[in-house]
């Protein structure tokens, strides 16, 4: 499978103002106009929820708008607002909302029951095809996020090499246990760009867990092998994005992942590459297909499910086997047990037919084409036009997934990547999403095109995009 990602690009000439405010956004009375439900829920639910939302990353200033339905390339909010999704559920959707074949498999499987807790075939069904399609994973389980799926993986790899520490690379999201919430954002990360050290993402984390985290800079692979090595003994795992998308879409340069692949062999290091954005959307065998690497174990999430939530882990058999105790006996003989993993909602029959059917989409190649078509016009279009208008940003991308730099003209490490604008990329993301347009979160969330996307859509999508810049412009 080719996927396209786009080089750096320069061409670039007159930077956007210090301040974001320096534009001429006009977003702020818009918004309020033509939310006024939405402002009326925000008053209501905020007396029962944290800030009036279910997720810290959903809070908007000066109040969250609220979603009514979803249909295809569409969200309506409730006031009547029509928006093209490009935040597809934070990259969760690649059929576009209400996917007909996923919907009938949903309203079957409810028809028997929602969840027992006892084995359906269905798993097997899923887990086959998920191995088919991404041959390292000779075994796996099933979890119920992304998170779940990353904390298991990291355990499993702990139980089987019998050692502690895990090393992540600095800007990379996976999820929200404490062993990961490292290093994600600060404004200044601990530790020099060669030696980086963990940096606290959350209250409410242990210190003490600090001391089980390794954290590496993502594409300095000569930085990379010196902590690397020098913690081999201690380190279970490395785990990471094979392309950073949560400080943007940075991707893997000079070889970055083979090399990486080599390093964790020749040093006794468990690779563990988390797909849970790029699984089954990059490709049908996800990152590890299109830059030719294989982990050891890897984590899935997000397109997985067709919307519902589903998770999974896998890999060597091996590796996976370490989840099974020596005997089936209860208490076990052995003690303590082999690694844990369990969830009373693991494998839920309601997601796993979703999951399913999700999965035989992606059997038909004209999926990807379609992807690839519809990318290749909207991300170089985008960057035309910021090229047009002489701001300074660069538009990356990699297969169906994209994010604008604003302020930088090239970006090749984490620390580059957090230091562009993403405050100038949050009033860009408002003044289009005014104009009917959710290009990811306005926050910084990347974009994301589905097969429901049109031609048309596109064409929309550019138009606006071109008034955001007209509207941040200095
Ligand atoms: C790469 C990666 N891993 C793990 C997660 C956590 O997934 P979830 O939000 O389903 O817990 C995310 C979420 O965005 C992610 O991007």
């Amino acid at each position: 499978m080719k996927v396209k990602c786009l080089p750096t690009r320069k061409g670039t000439r007159k930077p956007v103002g210090k301040k974001s405010t320096e534009g001429t956004a006009t977003y702020a009375k818009k918004y309020a106009s033509m939310m006024k439900n939405s402002k009326a829920e925000y008053m209501r639910a905020r007396n029962f929820l944290p800030g009036g939302v279910e997720s810290n990353f959903r809070h908007l200033d000066p109040f969250p708008f609220y979603a009514a339905r979803a249909d295809g390339s569409r969200i309506y909010d409730i006031d009547g607002n029509e928006y093209i999704d490009f935040l597809l559920s934070q990259g969760a959707i690649l059929f576009g909302h209400r996917k007909r074949e996923i919907e009938k498999a949903v309203t079957q499987q409810l028809k028997k029951g929602a969840n027992t807790a006892i084995p359906t075939e269905l798993c097997a069904d899923v887990a086959r095809m998920i191995s088919c399609y991404v041959p390292s994973v000779r075994l796996l389980r099933f979890a119920n996020s992304g998170t779940e799926a990353t904390m298991h993986a990291l355990r499993t790899a702990r139980g089987f090499t019998g050692k502690d520490k895990i090393a992540k690379p600095e800007g990379g999201y996976h999820g929200m246990h404490d062993y990961v919430l490292w290093s994600i954002w600060a404004p200044k990360m601990r530790g020099s760009k060669k030696r980086p050290e963990p940096t606290p993402f959350s209250r409410g984390v242990p210190e003490a867990v600090a001391k089980t985290v390794i954290v590496f800079p993502f594409n300095d692979i000569e930085a990379t092998y010196d902590i690397l090595h020098k913690e081999r003994d201690n380190l279970a795992a490395v785990i990471t994005e094979p392309v950073m998308a949560n400080v943007g879409c940075l991707v893997p340069r000079d070889s970055y992942l083979g090399e990486l692949r080599k390093i964790c062999s020749e040093l006794g290091i468990l690779l563990i590459l988390d797909e849970v954005i790029t699984g089954f959307r990059l490709a049908r065998g996800g990152a590890q297909e299109v830059f030719k690497v294989k982990p050891d174990l890897t984590t899935f999430g997000k397109a997985l499910g067709g919307g519902f939530q589903m998770a999974a882990f896998g890999g060597r058999k091996d590796v996976m086997t370490e989840l099974l105790s020596s005997d089936d006996t209860w208490p076990p003989k052995e003690w303590p047990m082999k690694t844990y993993h369990a969830g009373t909602y693991s494998a839920h029959p309601v997601s796993l037919a979703a999951s399913g059917a999700a999965l035989r989409l992606m059997a038909d190649d004209r999926v990807y084409s379609r992807l690839r078509r519809i990318s290749e016009t909207f991300y170089p279009g985008l960057q035309q036009l910021i090229e047009d208008r002489r701001i300074t940003a660069h538009v990356a991308a990699c297969g169906s997934m994209g994010h604008i730099y604003f302020g930088a003209r090239e970006v090749r490490t984490v620390r580059e990547a957090l230091n562009t604008r993403w405050d100038v990329l949050g009033e860009w993301g408002m003044e289009c999403l005014v104009r009917g347009m959710l290009f990811g979160h306005p926050k910084g969330e990347k974009m994301f095109i589905s097969t429901a996307h049109t031609r048309g859509d596109i064409e929309m999508a550019l138009e606006v995009a071109d008034s955001g810049f007209h509207a941040i412009r200095l």
